[in-house]
């Protein structure tokens, strides 16, 4: 069985993937600002409380876990200000939390474990974007989650060549349009939809895939 390190793991997407790996019996590194509501999950899970935004504890952690192998590494957490959306009401301080959380954490995150996933089998560094990071899918609205997303993509499509000799995969993904606090409850898929098809596909990726941005079902998205 693989392990997997999830980052945001106490609610939303990052809870369900965590339920999904322990479910497959897998050691599961669940990060979470406060963990203390996970307690009751069954499985192989091992509780670190992180903010990921904190660089020293990601490294404290990465120092922790130093020797361990890591097959699956998922930068999951990330945040959406409203006050940092629309042109004309553009919050300074809302990008900037925006960018570090979305955009520049996730990179330290990966930079602090990239070691850690090279030693394993499956060797996957996985970062939950959004469409909305997709240049040819713009239309308007949302700028700093859809730049800090764009972001991200772009890092991890320099990920992906930095690390190729290390056989790494790194794949940024798509989870849909997902009811969560962030996706709300119009979002046209159920976490139950999204969560199982992006773990399938995670499964399934080889070395080929390194460098692509897919959507939870497995299917292409332009950047
Ligand atoms: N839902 C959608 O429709 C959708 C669509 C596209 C992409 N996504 C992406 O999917 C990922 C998960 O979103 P979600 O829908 O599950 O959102 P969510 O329900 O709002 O959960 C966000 C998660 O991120 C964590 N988080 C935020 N800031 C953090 C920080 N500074 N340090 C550590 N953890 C932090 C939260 O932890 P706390 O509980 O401590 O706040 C929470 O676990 C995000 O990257 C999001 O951009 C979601």
């Amino acid at each position: 069985m693989g392990t997997v390190l999830i980052t945001g793991a106490a609610r939303g997407l990052g809870l369900d993937l965590t339920k999904q790996y322990a479910a497959k019996g897998w050691k599961v590194h669940a990060c979470a600002r406060n963990p203390a509501g996970m307690k009751d999950i069954d499985g192989d899970i091992h509780h670190h409380r992180l903010e990921v935004t904190d660089y020293d504890a990601v490294k404290a952690l990465a120092n922790k876990l130093s020797g361990e192998a890591i097959d699956v590494l998922i930068c999951n957490a990330g945040v959406s200000r409203t006050a940092a959306a629309t042109l004309g009401s553009l919050d300074a301080a809302a990008w900037r939390e925006t960018f570090e959380v979305n955009a520049l954490a996730p990179l330290m995150m990966a930079e602090a474990f990239i070691d850690h996933v090279a030693r394993s089998t499956e060797r996957k560094l996985i970062a939950i974007s959004s469409r909305l990071g997709s240049i040819t899918h713009c239309n308007s609205g949302r700028y700093a989650y859809r730049a800090s997303k764009t972001a991200l993509n772009m890092e991890w499509k320099g990920l992906s060549v930095d690390t190729a000799s290390k056989g790494l995969i790194c794949v940024v993904m798509h989870p849909g349009w997902v009811q969560t606090d962030m996706g709300g409850a119009q979002a046209t898929l159920t976490i139950a939809q999204s969560v199982p098809a992006m773990v399938k596909v995670i499964d399934g990726l080889k070395a080929d895939d390194n460098g692509r941005f897919l959507n939870y079902d497995g299917s292409e998205i332009p950047w």
